[in-house]
């Protein structure tokens, strides 16, 4: 082909392509939730939605006239898809998945492409997870949310509006209109799932490393934490602990008894958690591999050849858990596995990771051969961004089969929007760095806002040493997060509380003593989410979402809707948190437990500075050093009140076995304590009640906090 030639096609597609716009259907699917399509023939080729818990029923067109978020649908010059939504330019956009950067989203380009992203940048465009989501929060405070349904790679363009490219699909949006950003992400919950309440030790410390190994190690690591009074709750085992890399084995020289080591760590109060990852090691005579080859679980190529590509173990086979039978299958390795007295899995490099290709994960034009609820036989570029949530689906069912009676526990590093029903999520391997540090508020926040509240980052930093100073001021903030991890890579130093210096070790110790002090009101927060969807860390401006001062505030987080946590994220600790304003001239009550320990929290400058709300009331109970320690440990609690301009405060308290599904049965205690002020003294009643949980007999502690 001669240049003029290319030169006339290259005009032809530009005519055919140059920013074709479409007539856009528009559908209300239920008050303040609407879906639109960019044309008829888009609306009646509308693929199955993963992400949605249930496909999205029409009840009737949807007149537009006076709305003004209707998406505008084109083609552009590339061919790419894109819908794009006006708005005004005080909106202030968060969400967009797991982001670096900070918490405000505006002006930044995201892509959804989850990615195997080691020593990610503050710039990195896509990370592990994808979640086309936009929360939008007007100047007023009112809110919207925008969601592209759709799974291919997309571009989340926040520079002018809010736009999605994406490469072939006409996918549908759909807008979420509400009074406030926290009612926007209940509806979301509504619409892609909320989290199963976690079994209570899994809302506990975590201790990692890669890898904790021999066995004795792992032993030596879980006694330490007991010697020096350290709480935690969970020790994981990383890939180090399989033969050769080979997934559902154990090396027999380093961990020749996997049961008997589960079983010491019971004794001692530790819960386990053991990695499984997708790449099966293809050699014949391995029992997976062989399995999985009988019954051709194995994603294809184009060609319809077995797929094979380089992970741990060497050339792997990796199953295409798009399809019912073969989750079945996978589903089905997890009962003998289970059986060694196994608590919770770990499914990592789910993207998936791919070593020594460019691309870092399989060709996109691989074969999956998809349920026709998902959509059916598809391309991995289809499909690439739900694998791993396909992964952890069929990964929990065969741990829930495997233990029927039981809460399962499943991390995940990679997940789509909706995939925070199966497991939980961690931030992938961050750096021990103090901008990774700073970033891991915002980054922890944007998955809350964008359906995941399960989730956190490897506190402490996975590349890279840092030093115990970090380490301390990580410890500090991170353990207060959903999900509190301390992880590290191979080959750096140790990094256990008392690795450093006996100030880290104590401070460290401080914090993890307030994670275990607040447990009642962290398992409290576990509940709504999983009932309501309310995130579990949520940003600042949640509290006030009129004050724009907060928009962007991301030093500072709250934890329900009581508590905030300013941390001190930079060097220095020169940075200051903008608080919320006071409420009806009541300011929010810095407290610490400095009541319960002498004085040495509240000295510490290390932790972070923690708030109370103006009319809460905040549950805690005496440290404990892990889940269980005490025959009961809810026998005594202390309700930390701070009152209102009208002398009162209310909070909640949700109880139940802590693991187990009695719960869904009625199995449990959910109070709502009332505090008023009478003259110089202040009652403390239970104002309501309600589960068939027997009362407990216990002693209350009540302590005013700031006024
Ligand atoms: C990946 C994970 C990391 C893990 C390592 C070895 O890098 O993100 O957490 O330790 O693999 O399994």
């Amino acid at each position: 082909m001669n240049i003029r030639c290319i030169q006339l096609v290259m005009t032809i597609l530009s005519a055919v392509f140059a920013s074709a716009s479409f007539a856009q259907t528009a559908e209300i699917i239920r008050d303040g939730v609407y879906r639109f399509d960019a044309s008829e023939d888009a609306r009646l080729h509308r693929r199955p939605s993963i992400s949605m818990v249930r496909q999205l029923e029409s009840s009737g067109e949807f007149d537009t006239e006076n709305y003004s978020l209707v998406p505008t649908f084109t083609q552009n010059e590339e061919g790419r898809y894109v819908a794009s939504i006006n708005i005004e330019s005080s909106t202030s956009l968060y969400g967009t998945g797991q982001v670096a950067g900070p918490l405000l989203r505006n002006g930044f380009v995201t892509e959804t492409w989850n990615y195997d992203a080691f020593g990610y940048g503050l710039d990195a465009q896509n990370l592990y997870t994808s979640q086309p989501w936009v929360l939008a929060v007007r100047e007023d405070g009112s809110a919207f949310g925008v969601l592209a349904d759709t799974t291919e790679r997309c571009e989340i363009d926040l520079r002018n509006g809010i736009t999605f490219r994406g490469v072939g699909y006409q996918f549908p949006i759909v807008i979420i209109e509400s009074d406030s950003p926290s009612d926007v992400m209940k509806e979301l919950a509504e619409l892609t799932g909320k989290i199963a309440m976690p079994p209570r030790w899994a809302i506990g410390f975590h201790q990692c490393r890669y890898s904790y190994n021999p066995d004795s190690r792992v032993k030596e690591v879980a006694d330490e934490f007991r010697k020096r009074s350290l709480p935690a709750d969970v020790i994981w085992m990383d890939i180090d602990y399989m033969n050769e890399y080979r997934v559902f084995t154990f090396d027999p020289e380093e961990f020749p008894d996997p049961t008997e080591l589960n079983d010491y760590l019971d004794k001692v109060g530790f819960s386990n958690v053991w990695m499984i990852d997708p790449g099966v090691k293809a050699e014949e005579g391995y029992f997976v591999y062989d399995s999985g080859t009988e019954l051709n679980v194995w994603t294809s190529t184009v060609d319809g050849a077995v797929f094979k590509g380089e992970v741990w173990p060497g050339v792997c086979v990796f199953p295409d858990y798009l399809n019912k039978d073969v989750r079945t299958w996978w589903s089905g390795l997890y009962k003998d596995f289970m059986a060694y007295n196994i608590d919770g899995v770990w499914n990592d490099m789910n993207e998936p990771a791919v070593f020594n290709v460019e691309s870092k994960t399989m060709p996109e034009d691989n074969i999956h051969h998809a349920d026709p609820e998902l959509g059916g036989t598809g391309s991995h570029a289809r499909y690439h961004n739900v694998y791993g949530m396909q992964m952890i689906r069929a990964t929990r069912e065969g741990v829930v089969a495997a233990n029927p009676n039981k809460r399962p526990f499943v991390l995940s590093r990679a997940n789509h929007l909706g995939g925070q029903r199966y497991g939980a999520t961690w931030t992938g391997d961050n750096s021990a760095t103090w901008e990774h540090l700073d970033m891991s508020i915002p980054m922890t926040i944007n998955l809350g806002l964008s359906g995941q509240p399960f989730a956190g980052p490897d506190i402490g930093g996975f590349a890279y040493n840092g030093d115990g100073e970090l380490y301390a001021r990580w410890m500090g903030f991170g353990t207060l997060f959903p999900f509190a991890r301390s992880h590290t890579a191979k080959g750096n130093i140790d990094k256990e509380p008392w690795s450093y210096t006996p100030e880290v070790e104590a401070t460290s110790r401080r914090a993890l003593e307030r994670r275990y002090r607040l447990m009642p009101y962290i398992y409290t927060l576990f509940h709504e989410s999983s009932t309501t969807g309310a995130p579990i860390a949520m940003p600042t401006f949640f509290a006030d979402p009129n004050d724009f001062a907060l928009r962007s505030e991301d030093d500072s987080f709250l934890l329900g809707d009581h508590l905030l946590v300013s941390a001190k994220v930079s060097p220095e600790s020169d940075r200051v948190s903008v608080l919320p304003k006071s409420i009806n001239g009541v300011e929010w009550a810095k407290f610490d437990f400095e009541s319960y320990d002498g004085g040495r929290d509240s000295k510490d400058s290390d932790l972070p500075d923690l708030y109370i709300r103006p009319g809460s009331i905040i549950v805690t109970c005496p440290v404990t050093q892990y889940f269980g320690d005490r025959p009961d440990q809810r026998d005594e609690i202390t309700l930390i009140v701070h009152l209102d301009a009208n002398g009162e405060a209310t909070g909640t308290l949700y109880e139940d076995a802590g693991d187990g599904l009695e719960y869904l049965e009625g199995e449990y205690l959910l109070s709502t304590f009332k505090a008023v002020r009478d003259g110089d003294s202040v009652t403390v009643k239970i104002d309501s009640q309600s589960g068939n949980m027997a009362q407990i007999d216990r002693k209350i502690q009540v302590r005013v906090v700031g006024n």
